[in-house]
């Protein structure tokens, strides 16, 4: 009888533990849980299409939008004109994310979250960003800082050629 007991106390905590481990499996799956985004472009862009190719193959899961005036968008969230691209991504927390700012970085300033930030900038439409690979042509170019008080600073320089 006590053997009966103490078996059943064995089987109770091996499904204890399978209980546990796949709750760690459930922690771990929530970690790595790809980044949801809207994406504000035009239908015809395909650079922008382009784009969102390169982020959806690194982490994000982007929901394309295609409004009738992607200027009025821009504008609602705050992008002045100098810091303007032709698509604009926001995530659910609120940051945005425009032009054709690389997915590696966009996965860092998730993580950093900086203070006062309104999101990232690649204005305009640098060659050799992510989206606008042109052969072996690739400018040098500046991702930069948006901040809520409408100041900016660099948060990484890209230069491929150094
Ligand atoms: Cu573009
Ligand atoms: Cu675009």
């Amino acid at each position: 009888m006590i053997k009966t007991a103490r078996n059943y106390l064995k089987i109770a905590s091996y499904l204890l533990l399978l209980v546990s481990l796949g709750a760690c499996a459930d922690n771990t799956s929530v970690n790595n849980l790809v980044v949801q985004l809207d994406v504000f472009k035009s239908p015809t862009c395909d650079c922008c299409g382009k784009w969102v190719s390169h982020i959806d193959s690194l982490g994000f899961e982007a929901t394309t939008h295609h409004p009738a005036d992607l200027n009025l968008v821009k504008q609602k969230l705050g992008i002045a004109p100098q810091y303007q691209s032709c698509h604009t991504g926001v995530s659910k927390e609120g940051y945005i994310f425009e032009g054709h700012v690389p997915a590696d970085i966009m996965q860092r300033f998730l993580t950093e979250k900086p203070e006062g930030a309104l999101g990232l900038a690649v204005p305009g439409m640098p060659i050799g960003s992510p989206g606008m690979e042109m052969g072996d042509r690739y400018d040098d170019y500046d991702v930069l800082l948006l901040k809520k008080d409408g100041s900016s600073e660099v948060y990484e320089r890209i230069r491929p050629k150094s």
